[in-house]
């Protein structure tokens, strides 16, 4: 059998386009200034346009975008990640969902995520959770993106959510699928108060119930790697540092994962590689095999 490729990135963070001063009346101010600050030197156009030349030229079967394509929810920020995803590639062969950062504020969805909605709709054409099948992987999106306080990068999935993804979970694992789920805030070792995932808690405990083989996230910027004792087994949890960092002002260089998953008798074999940025390509930086 050949193994299924699935590429990971996330928190591209695309450069924030000039705002108008009528829309930065609200939490948005915070993030502009931020950007202006910090941001703007660690978040790189050309980082992330190298990023995505080294993923092309490794030609996976599915890319998967863990959130925080904007930085301050602005309807233009939208419109230049639309374009940005089109240019990337079909919306079939790409899943996203959304981060904190493209919650900001509250949005008028029509101007908002539903710009991206192609791209994170399930295979029936629903919200999230989103089921994606392909091959013998089963893609699970999962929302955190909610609207925070005004100093809060916090994250939260819902009641309702967790029980929709768990019986996803539930379901495609009784059809002998890979289950993968894709969400932004990380749901084990959570971090700092101000940026963690509300209810990871309970997300974390019906993940464990339901079974899953992997769950990919972004959200913390760095290279991160956790584990989940499900009721199927260990299932990694791992994140990656953004798409768009240069390695300046303390900030993890870009790198992007790529998975090569494969049945291994009555086990998913899954190899992972580490595409980062080192000089102004990406080249390998880790290789290691994960058994699900
Ligand atoms: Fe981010
Ligand atoms: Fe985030």
């Amino acid at each position: 059998m050949t193994a299924f490729s699935l590429a990971h990135l996330s928190d591209p963070h695309l450069p924030l386009p000039p705002p108008r001063l009528g829309e930065l009346g609200s939490k948005r101010v915070l993030g502009a200034l931020s950007w202006l600050r910090r941001r703007r030197v660690v978040h790189r156009r050309e980082v992330l346009a190298a990023l995505v030349a080294d993923l092309r030229a490794q030609a996976p079967d599915h890319v998967a975008l863990t959130g925080d394509l904007c930085n301050i929810s602005l309807p233009a920020e939208f419109e230049q990640a639309a374009a940005w995803l089109e240019a990337l590639g079909r919306p079939t062969d790409i899943t996203v969902v959304p981060g904190n950062h493209d919650a900001y504020v509250a949005v008028d969805a029509a101007v908002g995520l539903d710009r991206w909605h192609a791209y994170m709709a399930g295979d029936d054409g629903r919200g999230f959770p989103a089921l994606r099948v392909r091959g013998a992987i089963a893609l699970i999106g999962v929302n955190t993106a909610a609207p925070m306080g005004w100093t809060s990068a916090g994250g939260l999935v819902g009641a309702a959510q967790t029980e929709a993804a768990a019986d996803l979970l539930g379901r495609t694992g009784a059809e002998g699928l890979c289950r993968v789920v894709l969400i932004h805030h990380p749901p084990v070792d959570a971090g700092p108060r101000r940026k963690r995932l509300i209810d990871a808690e309970p997300f974390a405990r019906a993940l464990e119930r339901a079974g899953v083989e992997l769950v990919l996230h972004g959200h913390t910027h760095g290279a991160c790697l956790a584990r989940l004792d499900t009721t199927a087994g260990p299932a990694p949890v791992i994140g990656v540092p953004s798409a768009s960092a240069r390695p300046v002002r303390h900030a993890e260089a870009a790198a992007w994962n790529l998975y090569r998953i494969a049945r291994e008798g009555r086990r998913w074999r899954i190899d992972v590689t580490t595409r980062a940025l080192q000089g102004v390509g990406f080249a390998d930086q880790a290789a290691f095999a994960l058994a699900a």
